[in-house]
């Protein structure tokens, strides 16, 4: 039993990439997971291959064994795995409330990881893992603190992995994607005037990011950015003290 993996499957990017899944030849099954079981049983009811809906909670470390405890019983053959699922605030550090603080943390980071652990020791040669960062990872940007910081966390942990996967050709990508107009404007509550710079930057479209990670992800890459104006953010940022960026791109 072939399948792919995919977490934030019940809207934005991860409904592109559940869309692209479908496609691919080699896999049986897709595994979807998110917190909304009703958008994930309905996806799975209209798909064209055969969908598990696994609805959890992944900033729950409970939810987490529960996956664990799926992955023991059935032993699937992992070949590709998505972590996607996340979510930012656009607020000051002192005006967001703690528990939000630690939830993204917990879903950005902690369950992004653990899902890496414990998914790879059912992943064999030329499979991949897709995780999702932000070109948040680039540099730090006040009134997003957090978001940033567990951005920046995915960006080295999936070149870090990525290079201890080499031996057991298994590829890790990261993907740093500009504002795309999915939910996540509304969850983090930028939508509605409140951020200058998110109304000026261009915006990634989702199915086209979610295709070309796919096709990425399988060909060995280790960084997709998408959009021209991005990449050259990416490089301004390796080459520019962070302090003097920040100045322009305050959120
Ligand atoms: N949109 C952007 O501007 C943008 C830019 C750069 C990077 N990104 C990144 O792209 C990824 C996808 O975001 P999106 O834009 O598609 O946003 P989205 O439409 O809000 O999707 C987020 C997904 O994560 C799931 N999720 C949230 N909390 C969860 C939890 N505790 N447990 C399990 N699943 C959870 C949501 O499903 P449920 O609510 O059903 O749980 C949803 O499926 C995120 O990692 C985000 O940080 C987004």
């Amino acid at each position: 039993m072939k399948i792919a993996v995919l977490t934030g499957a019940s809207s934005g990017l991860g409904r592109e990439f559940f869309k692209n899944l479908q496609n691919i030849e080699d896999i049986d099954q897709i595994w979807i997971i998110a917190r909304r079981a009703n958008r994930l049983e309905q996806m799975a009811a209209d798909a064209k291959i055969f969908t598990r809906a696994i609805p959890l909670d992944l900033a729950d470390r409970g939810c987490l064994e529960q996956f664990s405890d799926v992955l023991k019983q059935e032993r699937p053959d992992i070949r590709i795995l998505i972590n996607n699922a996340g979510f930012g605030k656009l607020e000051y550090i002192y005006d967001l409330d703690y528990a939000q603080q630690i939830d993204m943390i917990s879903l950005n980071n902690g369950a992004l990881t653990a899902l890496c652990a414990m998914c790879l020791e059912y992943m064999h040669e030329h499979s991949f893992i897709i995780n999702v960062a932000s070109i948040a990872a680039f540099a730090p940007n006040s009134r997003m603190s957090v978001y940033c910081s567990t951005k920046a966390y995915v960006l080295s942990f999936t070149k870090c992995i990525r290079q201890e996967l080499k031996p057991r050709k298994i590829n890790a990508l990261a993907v740093c994607p500009g504002p795309m107009a999915t939910e996540f404007l509304d969850v983090a509550g930028i939508s509605g005037g409140r951020s200058k710079t998110f109304e000026r930057l261009p915006y990634c479209d989702a199915s086209l990011v979610a295709k070309k990670s796919l096709e990425y992800a399988k060909k060995g890459r280790a960084v997709y950015t998408p959009r021209l104006f991005f990449k050259f953010y990416r490089l301004l940022c390796r080459i520019l003290p962070h302090g003097f960026v920040m100045k322009f791109s305050k959120t």
